[in-house]
């Protein structure tokens, strides 16, 4: 697997017995130390106990991914299934169903779009979330998200590589908004996030290639009183505090 530095001394990695042959394989992604004499020094923690993996921070806020647990509205009760803006937006009803999302994050969205039976393609570029995701879909008990492909690495990247390779239908992406107020992550767990992945400034550059892929549609999630990312948006899927502004490619 090739590695992750995240820098500097950010992150450390800390196990106890039972967890320490898995810690040891993303303690070499992520180039940080494991179970290190003085983990004070480190602000993110990368913990392994057993099965479960999460990280904290040493104010002690919590970031797990875990898609049976549900603690993040995983397994969303009461959807409006193919009448879902974001299964609109995505061109559902012109039969798209594969679609590629550059933008995985804690993968909220990604697993609501399997829940909602496309099939996803995702990829991630924060090392430190690749690891945290890379565990919950091995772990789930959910079979369908046993098929969905985790990629790590640079959307512009995976772009550039895959074009005409991949058969995809639509491209979804959500990258962060800096200005965002609202979020679909509780307090503690946005806190932690943010300060792991950032402000995605490079965000246009992602849109401006995913317009070259041959597709349906390329989808951005956006806060509602958000700029558009790019000029040409043909249509809006507006909700109470997100909407999904619609490419349409060729
Ligand atoms: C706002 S979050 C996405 C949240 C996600 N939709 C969810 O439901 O959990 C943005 C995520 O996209 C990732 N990201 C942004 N730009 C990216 C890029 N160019 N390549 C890969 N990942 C990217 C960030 O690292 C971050 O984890």
């Amino acid at each position: 697997m090739v590695s992750a530095p995240l820098g500097g001394s950010r992150i450390c990695v800390r196990a106890d017995d039972a967890g320490l042959e898995k810690a040891q394989k993303w303690a070499a992604f992520l180039q940080a130390p494991l179970n290190p004499e003085n983990p004070e020094n480190y602000f993110f923690h990368f913990c392994v106990e057993g099965d479960r993996v999460f990280v904290r921070d040493l104010e002690k806020r919590l970031l797990e991914i875990d898609f049976d647990k549900n603690h993040l509205d995983y397994e969303r009760k009461g959807h409006r299934g193919k009448n879902e803006l974001i299964a609109k937006a995505l061109g559902v009803a012109k039969g798209a169903r594969r679609i590629l999302d550059l933008s995985v994050g804690m993968g909220i969205d990604s697993v609501f779009l399997t829940q909602l039976g496309f099939t996803v393609t995702g990829v991630e570029r924060s090392p430190v979330l690749y690891a945290l995701l890379s565990e919950a879909f091995a772990r789930t008990k959910k079979d369908y998200l046993k098929s969905y492909q985790l990629h790590f690495g640079d959307a512009l990247e995976f772009l550039k590589k895959n074009k005409g390779l991949l058969e995809i239908d639509s491209i979804y992406f959500d990258p962060m908004y800096p200005h965002k107020k609202k979020s679909a992550l509780p307090k503690q767990e946005m806190v932690v996030f943010r300060d792991l992945v950032g402000h995605d400034e490079d965000a246009s550059l992602v849109l401006q290639e995913a317009l070259t892929w041959p597709v349906q549609r390329v989808v951005v999630k956006r806060p509602m009183q958000a700029e558009e990312l790019l000029p040409g948006v043909r249509h809006s899927y507006e909700g109470k505090v997100v909407r999904y502004d619609t490419y349409v490619v060729g």
